[in-house]
Formats: structure tokens, sequence, C-alpha cells
């Protein structure tokens, strides 16, 4: 009886994964799916905890269960409460480094287990040796990536590249797949020290993996690192004979994969591209900015600014890092009302890599309560650039750089961008020349129908409405 209503409750959960998942590609319904998601995952874990039995044995350890999900509970609970929207990336590769090291663990746990319960002699269960050693492996990978890449974006820990890195990580990991070969091949006397030894060479692959990637393109790193943690608990799921840890570990692994894919595509890279690295690395794919002089710079005061966008009917709105950096998202939330009390169609475009993780640009804005449909994917906004009076442009580069279109010789060449110079007006915000994250030149500050409002988006925001205030 408690077997089929543990089984009901993991089919529950398993729907609530997949249902909460469709729901989060939608910026409307990712709050609740989120919810959803989280609601099946508790019917799960108490599931487990209650109903699991195994040779008529509960779980047990009811102090140590709750007292570890307490702990954890709070100090997740008082860390997304404090992240602030620039530090996400890195508080995703924190979870999920953690996420890596349970795999890792229950790989260790169940290795002795299968020693210990077979005095050493291994040679019935090699498929159960296999997974534990993929867990382990990808786990360990997984953990010890998420950590230097959490380190690497909150400034703690430095690119770290020294000639022949990519020989090394290759050797190493050669290393690893013979060893784990030779252990579950031969299940030699040795067993135990090979098993720890491929632990610590699979934590040092983790970290020397994601030492030489340039820091910005750890949002595309750490998606990976997902995947790899999602298919670490799968292997757990296989172990168990646990079908919503499969579940669940087979969706993360794909979804990451996916997002992953999705990144690289709009961004026009490859793969081994972003993990070689040639743009967002150490070495900048052009020169400083300012190298190569197109012409000149058209500056715009915030008092006529104020007019040109009062008296549009049709202004769109194109968000990029720099928002997120000055933090004025709310600043921006209230020119657009304003605006639009004033009878302006005021609309955003968001590039899908504009800013610095995947949807950024979305949960931004949705902090400051933009409503969605006023949030227009790049496809569509392209269309709609034509008949636009102004396109004003807050923070943002490479996503509007029209070098991606005409320039075979840019790195960015091919990346699809915001069509923005089919508008009347282009006014560009940002407080300088510097280039944007891909370190090269914007041929679009230097055209005719561009003016540049230099100064940190925040304050010109705020200066801003205050002029069309007293328009
Ligand atoms: P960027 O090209 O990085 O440009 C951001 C601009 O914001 C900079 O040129 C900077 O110029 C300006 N800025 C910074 N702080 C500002 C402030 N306080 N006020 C006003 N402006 C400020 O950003 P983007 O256009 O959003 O493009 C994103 C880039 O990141 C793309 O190349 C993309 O491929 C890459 N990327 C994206 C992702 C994801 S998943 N979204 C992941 C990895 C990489 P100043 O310094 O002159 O102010």
């Amino acid at each position: 009886m408690e077997l089929s209503i543990l089984t009901i409750s993991y089919l529950i959960a398993s729907v609530t994964f997949i249902l909460g998942l469709k729901m989060l590609s939608n910026p409307a319904a990712a709050r609740k799916g989120n919810l959803v998601a989280a609601a099946g995952m508790t019917i799960a874990i108490l599931a487990t905890i209650f109903l699991y039995e195994e040779d008529g044995q509960k779980l047990g350890n009811y102090g140590w269960i709750f007292g570890g999900i307490a702990i954890g509970g709070i100090v997740g609970t008082l860390a997304a409460k404090k992240v602030k929207m620039t530090a996400m990336p890195e508080m995703v590769s924190m979870f999920n480094g953690m996420g890596g090291a349970c795999a890792a663990l229950i790989s260790i746990v169940e290795f002795n287990h299968l020693l210990h319960e077979y005095n050493g002699d291994m040679s019935a269960h090699i498929p159960t040796l296999v997974i534990i050693l993929l867990g382990l492996i990808i786990g360990s990978v997984s953990f010890a990536g998420s950590m230097i890449a959490w380190g690497k974006l909150n400034g703690k820990i430095k690119d770290f590249v020294f000639p022949g890195q990519h020989l090394l990580n290759i050797a190493l990991l050669l290393v690893i797949l013979a060893l784990a070969v030779y252990l579950a091949g031969w299940t030699p006397a040795g067993a135990s020290y090979i098993f720890y030894i491929i632990f610590v060479l699979a934590v040092l692959y983790g970290v020397f993996f994601v030492f030489p990637i340039g820091g910005a393109d750890m949002p595309v790193v750490i998606s990976l690192l997902n995947s790899f943690t999602g298919v670490a608990a799968a292997c757990g799921g296989f172990l168990y004979d646990n079908k919503v840890m499969l579940t669940g570990g087979i969706l993360v692994g794909a979804a990451g994969t996916l997002l992953t894919i999705l990144m690289c595509k709009a961004m026009n890279r490859s793969l081994t591209n972003v993990l070689i690295g040639s743009f967002g690395g150490g070495a900048k794919a052009a020169g400083p900015a300012g190298s190569a002089q197109q012409g000149t710079v058209k500056e715009i005061s915030l008092s006529d600014t104020a007019v040109v966008m009062a008296y549009a009917s049709k202004v769109y709105i194109v968000p990029g890092y720099g928002l997120a950096v000055a933090q004025a998202q709310h600043a921006c939330h209230e020119l657009e009302k304003l605006l639009e009390a004033k009878g302006v169609d005021v609309k955003y475009a968001i590039h899908p890599v504009a800013g610095r993780m995947p949807g950024h640009m979305n949960v931004l804005l949705a902090e400051a309560d933009v409503p969605y449909e006023k949030l227009l994917e790049m496809e569509h906004a392209n269309e709609e650039f034509a008949s636009t009076d102004v396109v004003l442009i807050l923070g943002a580069n490479d996503v509007v750089n029209p070098a991606a279109k005409s320039d075979p010789s840019s790195p960015i060449y091919g990346m699809p961008i915001l069509d923005v110079e089919l508008a009347k007006n282009v006014i560009v915000n940002k407080r300088s020349m510097k280039p944007g994250y891909a370190g090269i030149e914007n041929d679009l500050f230097f055209r005719p129908k561009t003016s540049m409002l230099f100064g940190d988006a925040k304050k010109v925001l705020q200066d801003l409405i205050g002029e069309i205030k007293n328009l």
C-alpha cells in the first residue's frame, strides 16, 4: 500500500517537474513554474523520507535528515533573499556546485557499500560500479568547476592560464577515464585507492577546465556544468532505482545542454570557442576602443532627448548589461510610464543574450514590474524598428553592433543583433566610448542617426524624467 503511495508521489513529482520546466519558458508563468516544481520536489522528498522501505525498514535518522534540511533551507533562503541581480550567475554556480558535490558523495558512499558488502569482490557488479564511477567523475568535475566559476564571477579568483593548459586538461581527462576503465573492468585489489585517485583527479580536472575560461563566458560554462550535475544526479537515480531522481536528473541534464546550445547560438559561437575562449577571455579580439576612429560622435543633451522622446509616437527601449550595472530598472519603468501618460507607445526590445545570464533583462525588468507584454523578442522587435521614432539604448553595446552583419572579420560576425538603425533616431546611453563585453568598437555610435547621451544610466534616466516632467 505504502509503496504504491510512494510510486504515485514520484509520478506526481515527475509531472510537476515537466510542467514547471514548461512554465519556466514563459516569463509570465515562470514564477509559478518554479513553485510548481518545488512543490513536486517537496512531495518527492517527504514521500522518500516517510514511505521508502528497504528490507521492511524505513529510513529513520530523522534528526539528521531534518537537521540537514533546516540548515540548507535557512542558508538557501537567506542567500536568495540577499543576492543582487548582478550576482545571480555566481549564486546559480554555487548551488549547482552543491548538486555536483551531492552526486559525488552518493558515489563515494555507494562505492564503500559495494566494497564492504562483497568483501572487495565487485566483479559481479560491474554495471553498478560503472554508474558509481560516472556519478563520481561528473559530480566532482561539476562541483570543482562550479566553485571556480563562483570565485571568478565574484572576483575572488583571477583567470589563470599557462601554456599547454588545454593539453594538460586533455591528458588529465584521459588518465581519469583510463583509471575508471581499469577499476570497473578488472576490479583490482587496490580498488579503493584507485577510486580516490580518480576522485582527486576529477576535482583537479574541474578546476583546470574552468580556470582559463574568460569571466564573461562563465554563464555558458555554468549552464554546461549544470547539465553535468543533472547527469550525475541521474546516475544516483539509477543506483537507487529511484524514478523521480532519474527523471529530475535527466530533465536538468537536458535543459542545461539545450540552454548551453541556445546561448552559444545567440552569440554565434561554438562551444569549443567558448571553452578555448577567444572573446570575453583574457585576449580581447580587437584593439582598444578608439583605435579605429570611424567618424565623429554626435552628443545629445538631456533637454533635447526629453523633447525628442516626449513628442514621439513610438519609442523602443533596448536594455543591456549597463542597465543592470546601474540598477536603473525602476527609473527605466518610471520613464516608460511617464511617456505612456503622454500618449507615447513604449516597448522594450530584448536581445536573447543581452546582459550576462540567460533572461537577464527579463528578470531585471520584471523586478521593476514592467508588464511582460511590453517586452518584445528580437525577431519581433526587428520588424517594428522601421516604424519607430526613437530607440533609446540603455547600457547595451554588442547586441546592437552592426559589425555582426557587415564585418566578416569581426568576432561577433553572424551574431543576430537588434536592427536599431532602422528607426528614425537612435539615442545611446553609456558612460564612455569603451567597448562592451566582446571588446570591440561599435560603428553604430558613429552613424548619422545616432546621438550619444553619456552618463550613468540611473542618473541619466532620473534627470531625463525630471526634464520631461518640466516640458
Ligand atoms: P555589453 O556589450 O557588455 O555592453 C554593456 C555596456 O554598458 C558597456 O559598453 C558599458 O559602456 C555600458 N555600461 C556599463 N555600466 C553602465 C552604467 N552604469 N550606465 C550606463 N552604461 C553602462 O552588453 P550587452 O549589449 O548587453 O551585450 C551582452 C554581451 O554579453 C554580448 O556580447 C553577449 O554575447 C555576452 N554574453 C551574454 C551572456 C548571456 S547568457 N546573456 C553570457 C555571456 C556573454 P561604458 O563602460 O562606456 O559605460
